[in-house]
């Protein structure tokens, strides 16, 4: 497929509008600041992003940081148009949206703190790749950051194999509903009926078979039927990256590293053997890795890989992990286990965490400085944390609970965001208006929104700060969560509460 049929696959059939929560500048900041750079605040950086389709990623950026500038372009001129509008309802001046090549950027744009091509790298011609590694060299700052997400290797392989039968099997359609519905039906019939039935090839299929079932119709047209799918392996992308004058920063999920099945003395011992970025290549040997999200920096910045621990001071720590213990079983030696709001759940037996832990899910999703937090933990044990419970409970929230599936949250900067309701609940414009259309919602923490009651999503877009609690559950009264609900006022009356006091939760509210 050329480029110009590029632009007119996306027109067709636009990519889904999500946002990316690894993709936060802040995010890569703080990664950035573990490893010994000096990121520029996202209160005040540049952002761009490479293949910003319909803008879902990166206008809620530009809505909650006003003073930091986002500049998107996009080859498909329908997704520019959809990304403009959003941006121009929620009222933003602070951010740029083109049609266009990224071939064709050039330094009138200035330099970027942070550029962002999710989604990408994979899907274009390999002279559009090496531009894109191009474009990160010269348009980043000196400690600017980019993430780059890519298909990998080994676990590619068998994505490709499933993308070559799909491509067979729809090779006489050309409806895109049809195309989806196929290609579903073709790994539904490909799981059940592979054989033998207990092999491992029918076991790949049914791992795929999860695997679509999650993805959208889109999702699943890009994927598997765009012209261009070229997974690659981690030290070639690092090689071309190196070659253009980068150099690998580290992964943005490099937490998750920890879930992998390696001992940690096989891990040590690839380190030794084969550095950085060979132990990382054999990591997804063993893992069979499918995608990769990779943080590159210039190749001149010195970065100092011993996470010690030591920055922790300077950042923001937040968690929304909540437990049901008393307030004895907290400061008791009992294990306690916390839930996050996305359903992540980890235990601890030790006093100073569990606190630590209650105190922050109490003002999520805020942020609070972690001298801040030790000094609360202290207040709430009754005494001064010593030097070592201090390094204890760093070393706890930085080697076991760091990122890990956001079970605390590092921050070096934050919206405004608040964790009660107020009189007249104000949501961003930008969630809004998703709600209004049905879309996908992004929340101020760069998350999309879970809703567990659909009903909740009509409640948004009231949300405008001049509405006010009983006008809200007037509106829910007169009927516009429907007829059924209308008689029983008790029960819309707690839905409302149940419906802010969530918003809140997760970040949709602001003072
Ligand atoms: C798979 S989509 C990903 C969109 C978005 N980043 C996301 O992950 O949701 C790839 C996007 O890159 C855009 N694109 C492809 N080639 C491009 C190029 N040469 N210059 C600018 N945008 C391009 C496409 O139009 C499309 O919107």
């Amino acid at each position: 497929m050329q480029q110009a049929d590029i632009a007119t696959f996306y027109d067709q059939i636009p990519y889904p509008r999500l946002a990316y929560h690894y993709t936060h500048p802040d995010r890569m900041a703080v990664l950035g600041r573990l490893f010994g750079m000096h990121p520029q605040s996202v209160e005040r950086c540049r952002v761009l992003e490479l293949g910003c389709a319909a803008g879902a990623n990166l206008v809620p950026l530009a809505y909650t940081f006003p003073q930091a500038e986002f500049v998107g372009i996009d080859l498909s001129s329908a997704q520019i148009a959809d990304a403009r509008a959003l941006a121009n309802a929620a009222g933003l001046n602070n951010v740029r949206l083109e049609q266009l090549d990224l071939r064709d950027l050039d330094g009138t744009f200035g330099t970027f703190d942070f550029i962002i091509a999710h989604g990408l790298y994979s899907w274009i011609p390999e002279s559009v790749q090496s531009k894109v590694l191009d474009v990160c060299a010269k348009m980043l700052s000196p400690q600017g950051i980019a993430y780059v997400s890519y298909n990998a290797f080994p676990g590619g392989h068998l994505r490709r194999m499933l993308r070559g039968m799909a491509m067979y099997h729809v090779r006489d359609t050309d409806n895109p509903r049809e195309i989806v519905g196929q290609m579903r039906g073709l790994i539904e019939f490909l799981a059940a009926m592979a054989t033998p039935a207990d092999g491992p090839y029918a076991l790949v299929l049914r791992d795929l078979k999860r695997t679509v079932a999650q993805m959208s119709d889109s999702g699943l047209m890009h994927e598997f039927l765009e012209a261009d799918n070229r997974p690659v392996l981690f030290h070639d992308f690092i090689r071309d990256a190196e070659a253009a004058g980068l150099q690998y920063l580290t992964e943005v999920t490099f937490a998750d590293r920890a879930e992998l099945n390696v001992a940690p003395d096989v891990l040590q011992q690839l380190r030794q053997q084969h550095g950085e970025v060979g132990s990382e290549q054999y990591l997804d040997f063993l893992n069979g890795q499918s995608f990769r999200r990779t943080l590159l920096c210039r190749r001149e910045v010195a970065l100092d890989r011993d996470v010690s621990g030591l920055q922790v001071e300077g950042f923001l720590v937040a968690s929304s992990a909540q437990s049901t213990a008393s307030p004895s079983d907290l400061t008791s030696g009992q294990v306690v286990r916390f839930t996050t709001v996305h359903g992540v759940s980890a235990t601890s037996n030790r006093p100073a965490l569990k606190v630590a832990l209650t105190t922050l899910s109490e003002c999520y999703p805020q942020a609070i400085p972690f001298p801040q937090l030790c000094q609360r933990v202290g207040e709430r044990l009754g005494r001064t944390l010593t030097g070592d419970e201090v390094a204890a409970l760093r070393g706890e929230m930085l080697g076991r609970f760091i990122m890990e599936k956001e079970v605390v949250e590092f921050r070096l900067n934050q919206s405004v965001l608040t964790h009660q309701a107020g009189v007249q609940p104000l949501a961003s414009p930008v969630a809004r208006y998703q709600a209004e259309r049905g879309w996908p919602i992004v929340t101020l923490t760069h998350k999309m929104a879970s809703l567990p009651d659909p009903r909740m999503a009509k409640v948004l877009p009231l949300l405008d700060g001049e509405h006010a609690w009983d006008q809200l559950a007037e509106f829910l009264f007169r009927g516009a969560v429907g007829d059924a609900e209308k008689a029983d006022s008790e029960q819309l009356q707690g839905l409302l509460g149940t419906t802010l006091a969530h918003f809140a939760r997760i970040g949709l509210l602001i003072w």
